[in-house]
């Protein structure tokens, strides 16, 4: 860390008054082969690992300065332990926990030391069924690095992995989106950005933001409790193909495109991990400050909102989810 960086406290937070959410600060899943994992988004991917124990594996992207932003565990299943957001403050962990208990939910302290890299944080169960965490104080790693050649995620083409210099957000499953939405957005702060509606009006997928792009977290019908997909980000379009190319290479089942959301207006590459966990390269969109209005897109455009080139969506898309 900058010394001289007046921005940053020396514990990893955010100096200032308590702001709310800042970002997507890491997604926990579980995995059933730990090694064949670790080995695809570590060889594949590009991460670096941060951190081992007896039963996880911690790894972040090479433009990440937090301990990591995703974690690998072993379990007799697929699936997504928990998703954690960053707030800006320790002082918004208290704001937070009060008002999500006001709302219903019992909330988890979970102590520094407790969880790697990272200091105290708070748990709590959400309408979709997912467990959400928030931590204010993430450990730093490392340098950041100058440049993306210096860091190695750039190689002279045809390069063996996808580099991504930071996870962008995740996507989850609930079966009431509606009900789910309104708890990010009333008690977590979460803006929305673009929902898809169905005939009847009611919210079947909603892009929800904090950090001022078009989506930190997503919610489309589906499971309570489900994972369907997280995003790295990619600086541009040329990355997406690159990435493509990469994937071919190894053989990495492709679920859908190269091609072009029309909500979020991002650029996408959707693929399976080799455990069957949906990833996604992710590039584009655009910018919305917190006076943005909702964009609203309805059942009869539903095709084009997903996938704005093939105008259709496809079952795997739609069904498969960890
Ligand atoms: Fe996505």
């Amino acid at each position: 860390m900058d010394p001289t960086d007046s921005r940053r406290s020396a514990a990893g937070t955010v100096a200032g008054p308590p702001r709310g959410i800042l970002r997507l600060s890491h997604v926990d899943v579980s995995v059933t082969d730990l090694d064949l994992s670790t080995a695809y988004y570590t060889q594949v991917m590009g991460m670096e690992v941060t951190a081992r124990t007896g039963d996880a594996v911690y790894l972040r992207c090479w433009d990440e300065e937090d301990h990591h932003s995703l974690r690998l565990r072993y379990a007799p299943r697929v699936g997504m332990d928990l998703m954690s957001f960053k707030v800006h403050h320790a002082d918004d962990l208290a704001d937070l926990e009060q008002r999500v208990s006001r709302y219903g939910f019992p909330v988890e302290r979970v102590s520094a030391g407790e969880s790697v890299g990272q200091g105290e944080s708070i748990r709590f169960s959400t309408p979709s069924g997912h467990v959400m965490e928030l931590v204010a104080d993430v450990e730093k790693v490392g340098a950041r690095p100058r440049s993306r050649i210096e860091a190695g995620g750039l190689e002279p083409f045809p390069r063996d992995h996808i580099g991504p210099p930071r996870m962008d957000h995740t996507l989850v499953t609930a079966e009431e989106v509606g009900e789910a939405t309104q708890f990010y957005r009333d008690v977590l702060g979460f803006r929305i950005t673009e929902q898809l509606l169905d005939g009847n009006g009611h919210q079947v997928g909603t892009w929800m933001e904090r950090s001022h792009t078009p989506h930190d977290l997503a919610v489309v019908k589906g499971p309570n409790g489900g994972l369907h997909h997280f995003a790295f980000w990619l600086d541009d379009w040329d990355e997406v193909r690159d990435a493509a190319d990469v994937l071919a290479h190894h053989g990495i089942q492709v679920d859908v495109g190269p091609t072009r959301h029309g909500i979020t207006r991002g650029s996408t590459i959707y693929f399976f991990d080799p455990l069957g966990t949906r990833n996604e390269v992710f590039t584009g969109g655009y910018r919305p400050d917190p006076d943005f209005p909702t964009l609203t897109w309805t059942g009869d455009n539903a095709g084009r909102a997903i996938f704005y080139y093939e105008g259709e969506l496809n079952d795997r898309f739609m069904k498969v989810h960890t």
